[in-house]
């Protein structure tokens, strides 16, 4: 039995997970939920710097792989340190997700001001213009069309 196993907060990662727990045919838990299986599992969780967020409170000797949920397809720090970082062997695949600012508390707000100034200073371009965007005002970049690679690489062991 393989299950999906999310940690989200503002409910991007959450609606992948559900998603394509439903597609699979998967149980779908919350990485805080009491009674996941003790079963082989795919990872869903949200990008908060180069960490996966709640990758902590999982086994990963069962873990398969991670959709990794961002504002951005390539971090800016990179997917190799996100992986050793987090100690992840296993494929990780990006999504992108949004931003909902009414669920952000203080300390997240101050953190996207200042990400923001540091962006706006190095220029903004096609792509960090709109994350810019979406960090100053919400927004949202989800696409389950990035939820493709997982399932064939499900599909395919
Ligand atoms: C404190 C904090 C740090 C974040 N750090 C990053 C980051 O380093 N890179 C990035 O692309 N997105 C970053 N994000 C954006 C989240 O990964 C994105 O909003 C994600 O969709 C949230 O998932 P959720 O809707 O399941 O909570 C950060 C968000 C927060 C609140």
């Amino acid at each position: 039995m393989t299950v999906v196993i999310y940690c989200s907060r503002t409910g991007s990662t959450k609606k992948y997970a559900e998603t394509f727990a439903k597609n699979m045919g998967y149980e779908c838990f919350s990485v805080y939920d009491k009674n996941i299986p003790d079963d082989q599992f795919i990872y869903f969780g949200w990008l908060n710097g180069p960490r996966v967020s709640g990758f902590n409170n999982v086994d990963r000797s069962k873990l398969l792989a991670v959709g990794a949920v961002s504002l951005s397809k390539i971090p800016s720090f990179g997917w190799n340190k996100v992986k050793d970082q987090n100690k992840i062997t296993v494929p990780i695949y990006p999504l992108l997700g949004w931003i909902d600012r009414s669920k952000l508390n203080i300390g997240q707000k101050i953190f996207f001001v200042f990400l923001c100034a540091f962006m706006k200073m190095r220029g903004l371009d096609d792509v960090t213009g709109p994350q810019f965007d979406a960090m100053m005002n919400g927004g949202s970049f989800y696409d389950e069309s990035g939820l493709e690679d997982i399932y064939t690489f499900c599909r395919s062991r």
